[in-house]
């Protein structure tokens, strides 16, 4: 594939690092990651091989959801830095060839942002109608809650202006009204704010809940997406959305505006996310290769975003009732690991029980799955969680950088876990030194990554391997194939896999070593370790393998 047209739709083969400033470095020693802090840590996230940094809301706020609460969306929050620092911090990155994205949440506001504070002092505020009011508190659906451990109700009573207002999510995040023109108009100015400071675009928090929840009812919702959208692509070719749409695939293809592709870039892919979640805990390939399988493609240049862990608790709302257990039993049994009753607020090495070779191979399998990669700080060095911090702030610990912390110098703003997780343990200074480490297995894998852009670009094929525990899948563009092997299961197995068009072809393997022929039937047998995987390039027999690895080699 031509670098020239991959590298213009930058997003479909990007790899992204999510973090938070307040807990990543801590540039000032008060105990709070900060802007200056973060800029001192581009280099290291530059040579780990990301493309994109993904900022978690780090504007003014009471801080009652961890900054999802927000008070000024024209600046920055005075314990992380000023806006100097934010732009300071840009330049860098962009100089490091990195692009930058943040958070945009804008399907409410804290209720101590002036607007809300403005809407609520009487019926008749010229704000009144920039939030959602009414007189019953209905409809209502308790099910729809969506942080059922603090509310009952999406309707809290306003006792000044004695009427109801709607929230989403908990009752100091009242819902912004996006059918009202000049909220709309507001929230514009809020993109062309940031990208004129040079975002490359946003994470839209929350997107079916932003456009569904307003009054009156837009006849057309999706509308506002694709004017979203439109105008970053007028101020700034190239931008993008990349969407929380927690929702089934008929639906979801919608948000990226069907056929057309005009309204949220990239969506989350939290189907497959569930969905290999309960394949690791069967050891079984048959949930995400399903998956894999019916997952609708996206608009020509949309792409999917995919992710096994997050900031928030890893959700499997939509397993059945039987297949959450089957999760929650393999990697979160306790009480206290869930959440909501729908997730885990877990991170991923300590679900699969720090076995490295478990955590290896389930990242290798997030890199190799079809579209772009999205982790979360910490997870390159495979920091565990810290139980004793409220919620979903368990995963939301401080960055590990040396064995004493390396945070900050005063106390940091959350616990670093105790135990096999804690910073002696796991922390970057150690893992840079040693080459089996997973920092350094990140690395190579974002590298092969990068180097194959048929895993991200192109068709898919999911492959029967002959054995359940394994899931295969070969990727082809222009010409190129990659063929993908994992082993979900702790046994050695064999898998035989029928790659029809490559027959003997040779078969490169780009993360360790040695070559396999394809028979002449088409067929190809390979050994796998416990919880192995593969990655390999076809080419044909008349290319010698040291020509045939990856394009740049
Ligand atoms: C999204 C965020 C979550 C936040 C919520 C309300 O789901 O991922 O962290 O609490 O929106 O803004």
């Amino acid at each position: 594939m031509r670098l020239t047209y991959t590298s213009d739709v930058w997003w479909k083969n990007a790899v992204v690092y999510c973090l938070d400033v307040e807990t990543f470095k801590d540039g000032n020693g008060d105990g709070v990651g900060d802007f200056r802090g973060l800029t001192q840590q581009i280099d290291y996230l530059a040579g780990l091989g990301v493309t994109c940094l993904w900022l978690m809301p780090f504007f003014p706020t009471p801080n009652k959801d961890d900054g999802y609460d927000i008070t000024d969306f024209y600046s920055i929050d005075p314990r992380l830095g000023t806006l100097g620092d934010f732009v300071e911090f840009m330049r860098t990155a962009h100089d490091r060839g990195l692009r930058v994205i943040a958070d945009l949440v804008v399907n409410h506001t804290s209720d101590q942002h002036p607007w809300f504070k403005e809407s609520r002092s009487s019926k008749n505020s010229p704000l009144r109608d920039w939030y959602v009011w009414s007189d019953k508190p209905e409809p209502d659906d308790p099910s729809k809650v969506v942080f059922p451990d603090k509310e009952d109700s999406l309707w809290e009573w306003d006792n000044r202006s004695k009427q109801y207002y709607l929230h989403s999510f908990y009752k100091h995040q009242p819902d912004l009204n996006v059918a009202n023109p000049e909220v709309r108009d507001e929230i514009t100015r809020v993109l062309g704010f940031w990208m004129e400071l040079g975002l490359s675009g946003f994470r839209v928090d929350a997107v079916p809940f932003l456009i569904e929840n307003v009054d009156p009812k837009l006849p057309d919702p999706h509308e506002f997406l694709q004017d979203m959208r439109a105008f970053m692509t007028r101020r700034k070719g190239g931008s993008i959305l990349l969407g929380e749409v927690n929702v089934p695939y008929p639906e979801l293809v919608k948000y990226f505006g069907d056929g057309l592709g005009d309204q949220v870039t990239m969506c989350f892919d939290f189907i497959s996310m569930q969905k290999a979640w309960l394949s690791l805990a069967r050891q079984d390939a048959g949930p995400l290769a399903d998956a894999l399988r019916e997952r609708p493609k996206p608009p020509k240049d949309g792409q999917w975003a995919m992710f096994l862990r997050n900031h928030d608790e890893l959700t499997l709302d939509k397993l059945t009732d039987e297949e959450r257990q089957e999760v929650f039993d393999a990697f979160g049994p306790e009480k206290d690991m869930q959440i909501f009753g729908r997730g885990l607020r877990r991170r991923l090495p300590t679900m699969l029980g720090g076995d490295l070779r478990h955590v290896k191979m389930a990242y290798s399998l997030l890199f190799s799955l079809p579209g772009t990669p999205v982790i979360f700080y910490g997870e390159e060095i495979g920091m565990g969680e810290n139980l004793a911090e409220e919620g979903r702030l368990a995963v939301r610990v401080p960055m590990q950088w040396t064995p004493d912390g390396g945070f900050s110098q005063a106390d940091p703003v959350r616990e670093m876990p105790e135990g096999s997780f804690a910073p002696d343990r796991v922390n970057v200074a150690d893992q840079k030194r040693d080459t089996a480490s997973l920092l350094r297995w990140f690395q190579l894998l974002i590298e092969r990554y990068r180097e194959c852009p048929e895993l991200a670009w192109g068709t898919y094929t999911v492959l029967d391997a002959g054995h359940h525990a394994v899931f295969a899948h070969r990727c082809d563009a222009d010409g190129a194939s990659v063929v993908v092997v994992h082993n979900l299961c702790d046994t050695a197995v064999d898998a035989e896999l029928k790659l029809p068009g490559l027959e003997g072809h040779q078969l490169t393997d780009l993360l360790v070593d040695g070559t396999l022929d394809v028979s002449d039937d088409a067929t190809v047998k390979l050994p796998l370790g416990p919880h192995g995987c593969r990655w390999l390039r076809a080419s044909p027999p008349q290319i010698a393998p040291e020509d045939a690895g990856v394009m740049s080699q």
